[in-house]
């Protein structure tokens, strides 16, 4: 065994998938997590400190004396963790306040992508006596893309045919941000790439596909992520090397010129014309969730050493394999998720037993006195697995989801449906 100890930060799915793989690492001995959920709880030890409270974060870092930290949301890097560990020299997993804003501002998202020439959607700022009716206008041959600059946890954006509707969203955010965006819509197929980078290079894991959406058919509200699978077979290596070439190549180079890269990993959300041509529709600068749990489980290269060496500059010097093999996760979400969830409820199936390759991804889950595991949040927890296909591993976290049960718990049934 390792003698590596690392603090993961965040308590959701994707941190109780970077527990996993750090704690299957060799080279790791401790994982920490702050502050975790019932799943973390078996395998890392949980801190009960909450993600905002960043001197709290950086002081618990210091008394354990980790090798690395690995911050799994946006918040705490928009309020500049990577910025305070790196003064106490502590490898930080995720970028500093300032590159942060790539997902913090939409604004500053385009001011980059227009100044390294990557493709994204034309936009327009309004603010205070802009002429709200001639924008609209300009962008009438399709559904209007309104977005708020700020973080406003998946609230921000705006997808409607409805003028009327359009409008208001953007006098509300007028009038609470003093501006917003209002961009050309995009047609075509989303897809997710992670890439992981620093200032000596980059690796691009394989491309994944979200379902945001909370009902089958790609119906209801907008949520977190309803499931994900990976690899998404419209990120064909002819589109792959597009996204390179024309987005990821002109980021990193940028990127890594600054006095302080950009380390940790850039979510890079694309839409992909018919035609296979690849635009960006949003950074973010943390792992994807629900896009994680399925993306590091088909890297077959130590994840602590990347982690580890994308916070140190040394991600050059690695050579990253991966499966090829397939990946999939459904989520179960409370009942009222996503506008009203309910919380509380005691989880019931939940198995201790091995299962070959299809496992739990705890997210809003805790014990009660009792030691009971209860749901504490919208997404509760989900159900992933691998396989030879895709269909292999739908039907395994298909099969293992069945086994559970929370009382009005809801979960979408056509996972993975674009490439089945
Ligand atoms: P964002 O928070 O920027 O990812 O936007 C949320 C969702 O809105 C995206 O996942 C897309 O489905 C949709 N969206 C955002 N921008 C556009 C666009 N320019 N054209 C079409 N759809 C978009
Ligand atoms: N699943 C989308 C996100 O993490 O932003």
């Amino acid at each position: 065994m390792g003698d590596k100890s690392v603090l993961v930060i965040g308590g959701g799915g994707r941190e109780h998938s970077l527990c996993i793989e750090l704690s299957n690492s060799p080279l790791v001995a401790e994982v920490h997590c702050c502050p975790g959920n019932a799943g973390t709880r078996q395998i890392a030890t949980n801190h009960n400190v909450s993600v905002s409270d960043i001197k709290s974060i950086v002081s618990l870092a210091k008394r354990l004396d980790v090798d690395l930290v690995v911050v799994g949301p946006e918040g705490p890097l928009c309020q500049g963790l990577a910025d305070d560990l790196s003064k106490l020299e502590i490898p930080c997993f995720g970028p500093t306040s300032k590159l942060a804003n790539l997902e913090g501002s939409k604004l500053y998202a385009k001011e980059i992508m227009s100044k390294v020439g990557v493709p994204t959607a034309s936009y327009h700022i309004l603010s205070e006596g802009s002429d709200i009716d001639l924008a609209l206008d300009e962008f009438s041959d399709n559904p209007w893309v309104v977005k708020r600059d700020v973080l406003a946890g998946g609230k921000g954006v705006v997808v409607t045919s409805d003028r009327s509707e359009a409008k208001d969203f953007i006098e509300q955010s007028i009038t609470s941000d003093g501006k917003v965006l209002l961009e050309q819509f995009l047609p075509g197929e989303e897809a997710s790439m992670l890439v992981v980078m620093d200032g000596s290079g980059f690796v691009c894991l394989p491309a994944s596909q979200d379902h945001k959406r909370a009902y089958d058919g790609d119906n209801g509200p907008n949520t977190g992520g309803m499931g994900a699978y990976c690899p998404a077979p419209v990120v064909t290596l002819e589109v792959k090397d597009k996204v390179i070439k024309t987005i990821i190549q002109p980021m990193h180079d940028y990127l890594s010129s600054l006095s302080t890269p950009y380390r940790g990993v850039l979510y890079v959300g694309l839409m992909i014309t018919e035609s296979g041509v690849p635009n960006v529709v949003e950074f973010n600068v943390r792992f994807g969730d629900p896009e994680c749990q399925i993306t590091l489980p088909l890297i077959k290269s130590d994840v602590y050493e990347i982690l580890h060496s994308a916070s140190t500059d040394k991600l050059s010097s690695l050579v990253v394999e991966f499966y090829a093999k397939h990946s999939l996760t459904v989520v179960l979400a409370a009942e009222g998720y996503p506008s009203n969830p309910v919380k509380g409820r005691i989880i019931n199936g939940l198995t201790e037993e091995e299962l070959t390759h299809a496992w739990i991804n705890h997210a809003g889950t805790s014990l009660n006195d009792n030691g009971e595991i209860i749901s504490t949040g919208g997404r509760v927890l989900s159900c992933s697995a691998t396989g030879d296909s895709l269909e292999e591993a739908a039907k395994r976290a298909y099969q293992l989801l069945e086994t559970i049960a929370l009382d009005g718990s809801h979960y979408r049934t056509d996972i993975g449906h674009r490439a089945l």
